[in-house]
């Protein structure tokens, strides 16, 4: 998704603006641009499509240097990746935009705008935003006047950054939908839309709220709410270390989140369990008291985060006895929901940023506990500024540190802990759950980390196997019960990042359909944990292996299955069977991981895809 990074300084900011969009490529992006005001005070600028790393070039073929600069990273959505689409967009010489979101009135302003004289250069929404600031520039004559005029007439969703040639001496920015942080520095101000960008500059941060509209100048930053009050945001020191964002050893950034899972996860439980219980308390003062009061769940996810609300609906319905319902947040913010009485809203998301999520939460809050709305909304998410935690009632941040791979990994298992002792905490309130299998999962997930790192320390294993997929074009994974949205996991990791395509079943679908694909050439991957349902499981491979399919199953150590002709075991340390989702997960990344080296993908941005998908 689109990325905005924005200063104003007494030096040349040129690396500052490219080290921050290399900081945001993991967000994924189709071009990239930058501009600056020069020492001759006019606006200037460079833009390339395809990598960071070309804008670069072509900097260096032809230097642009300044003190008050923006710069961006495309993903587009209006008109196709050009050049002359990228960001920044000018109005005449004397102004530039940078933007993320869209504009849904652009077709209107555009013809407008248009009337008025001004000509358009791209088929981009944001550049009806650059001459429509211009038109209320010349009428006002002030910059901050002119963007607090022109935004009631912007419909849409935004984080915006522009500069004047007219006015040298500051930055502004507006908020709305859109996540914009300013960093703060001495006598030199910052601006991104992801604090990451800024963390080579600064570790001093002011979040922007919905509606803000900042004008950032050498010495100061001014910020007014969305009623136009002049508002003091807090500035808030950053404390992790800025090599979080570093890939250290591994070859990949995918690698190495994988390889964070033990110390991630462990840092997730921390502060959160009791000796034999899970503290209700980690959900924010008032939960316990909410939690008493929950008949039904209903959880909202996209992607990656969708699946772990998958597996948490089979634990909140076995261990806490509570309705659970799963769905994808774009479909479920356009449907006639009918809300159950007492349901509490769970939303998941790694960014806290997800557009579809985040309306889907609005939605949900708009209609009152008792007139047909939920009783109160809660989040998983590792983002702890992010919109979906400012806007949610409760929340459980997940610690996984930044993700920068745009493959979930970590997060996903994180946010599976969260869930879980989501499923906890409500079966203790409710008395719904045994209070010694309560003490046997706590006790378990303390020894989760280790559990992990042995899971991790079949890498080399799962590497091997990784050579059978290099010549496939399709595969098939099979799970049951909370396995199978492991399985769907599995799947999406591997198309998203080998490209291969990749469909997940239930296995007790197999007959009724996918069967019919089972050849040599469709391997098929299957998560077979020591449980109840292994027999029945066992069987479904034996289908597979008559139809001559390629078998690949992770199953535990004691589940007495072996290697045969065709069939490949791989022995999972043994867990209990409830938190068994989150370890098959590991080798399922692994996988995925291995067979895109081995294709040679872009591993950590694949190919059309974005970390955070801040539009529709
Ligand atoms: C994008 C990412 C996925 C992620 C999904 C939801 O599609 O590429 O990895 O699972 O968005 O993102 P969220 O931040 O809400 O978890």
């Amino acid at each position: 998704m689109c990325g905005i990074v924005g200063a104003i300084a007494e030096r040349n900011i040129t690396p500052v603006l490219v080290e921050g969009l290399k900081r945001l490529e993991y967000r994924g992006y189709d071009s990239a641009g930058v501009a600056l005001l020069t020492e001759q005070g006019a606006l200037d600028r460079r833009r390339r499509v395809g990598k960071v790393s070309e804008l670069q070039a072509a900097l260096q073929a032809e230097p642009l240097a300044g003190r008050l600069g923006i710069a961006h990273t495309r993903w587009a959505t209006h008109g196709a990746p050009s050049e002359r689409n990228a960001h920044p967009h000018f109005s005449g010489q004397e102004l530039a935009v940078v933007h993320n979101g869209i504009i849904e009135n652009h077709e209107e302003l555009r013809e407008r705008l248009k009337g008025l004289g001004y000509v358009f250069t791209s088929d981009t929404d944001t550049e009806t935003i650059v001459h429509l600031l211009e038109h209320k520039l010349q009428q006002l004559g002030d910059l901050s006047a002119a963007l607090k005029a022109a935004i009631p007439e912007l419909h849409g969703a935004y984080g915006l950054a522009v500069i004047s040639a007219r006015q040298p001496d500051r930055l502004l920015a507006a908020r709305s939908g859109s996540p914009l942080v300013i960093g703060l520095g001495l006598g030199e101000n910052f601006l991104a839309s992801d604090q990451l960008a800024l963390r080579q500059v600064t570790d001093r941060f002011m979040y922007l709220e919905e509606g803000d509209i900042a004008e950032i100048r050498r010495d100061g930053v001014q910020v007014w709410d969305a009623a136009g009050n002049p508002v003091q945001r807090e500035a808030v020191q950053y404390h992790e270390g800025a090599e979080a964002a570093d890939k250290g050893e591994y070859r990949h950034f995918m690698l190495k989140e994988i390889h964070e899972q033990p110390k991630v996860v462990q840092r997730t439980l921390e502060g959160r369990l009791g000796s034999d219980h899970v503290l209700v308390q980690a959900f924010g003062p008032q939960a316990a008291e909410l939690f008493a009061k929950v008949k039904n769940v209903q959880i909202v996810a996209c992607g990656t985060s969708y699946h772990a609300g998958m597996v948490a609906r089979y634990w909140l319905e076995e261990l806490a006895g509570i309705p659970c319902q799963v769905e994808v947040a774009s479909e479920f913010r356009y449907r006639k929901v009918v809300v159950q009485p007492d349901t509490l809203f769970v939303s998941v998301s790694q960014s806290g940023e997800t557009a579809d999520t985040l309306a889907a939460l609005r939605n949900a809050k708009e209609q009152a506990p008792g007139q047909g709305g939920y009783l109160a909304s809660l989040v998983i998410c590792n983002v702890g500024t992010s919109s979906l935690v400012r806007e949610s009632d409760l929340c459980l941040l997940t610690q996984a540190g930044p993700e920068i791979g745009v493959a979930s990994t970590k997060a996903f298992t994180t946010q599976l802990v969260g869930l879980m002792l989501l499923t906890l905490a409500l079966g203790q309130v409710h008395g719904s759950l045994d209070k010694a299998l309560a003490a046997e999962l706590v006790d378990e997930l303390r020894r989760l980390p280790t559990r992990l790192g042995e899971a991790l320390a079949m890498d080399k294993t799962v590497e091997k196997i990784a050579e059978l997929f290099a010549e496939k074009h399709h595969s098939l994974f099979l799970g049951r019960g909370a396995q199978y949205p492991v399985a769907m996991e599995g799947a999406l990791k591997l198309k998203e990042i080998s490209y291969i395509h990749a469909e997940a079943y239930p296995a007790g679908e197999l007959k009724h359909g996918p069967l019919a694909l089972v050849d040599a050439d469709m391997p098929v991957v299957t998560v077979a944990p020591n449980n109840e349902l292994l027999e029945k499981l066992k069987s479904n491979l034996q289908e597979v292996r008559a139809r001559g399919g390629e078998l690949i199953v992770f199953a535990d150590q004691q589940a007495g299955m072996s290697n045969g002709e065709g069939t490949h075991v791989v022995a999972m340390p043994h867990i209990h069977d409830l938190l068994a989702p989150i370890l098959y997960t590991v080798p399922l990344q692994l996988l995925s991981y291995y067979v895109a080296v081995l294709k040679g993908t872009d591993v950590d941005q694949p190919r059309n895809l974005a970390k955070s998908v801040t539009v529709e």
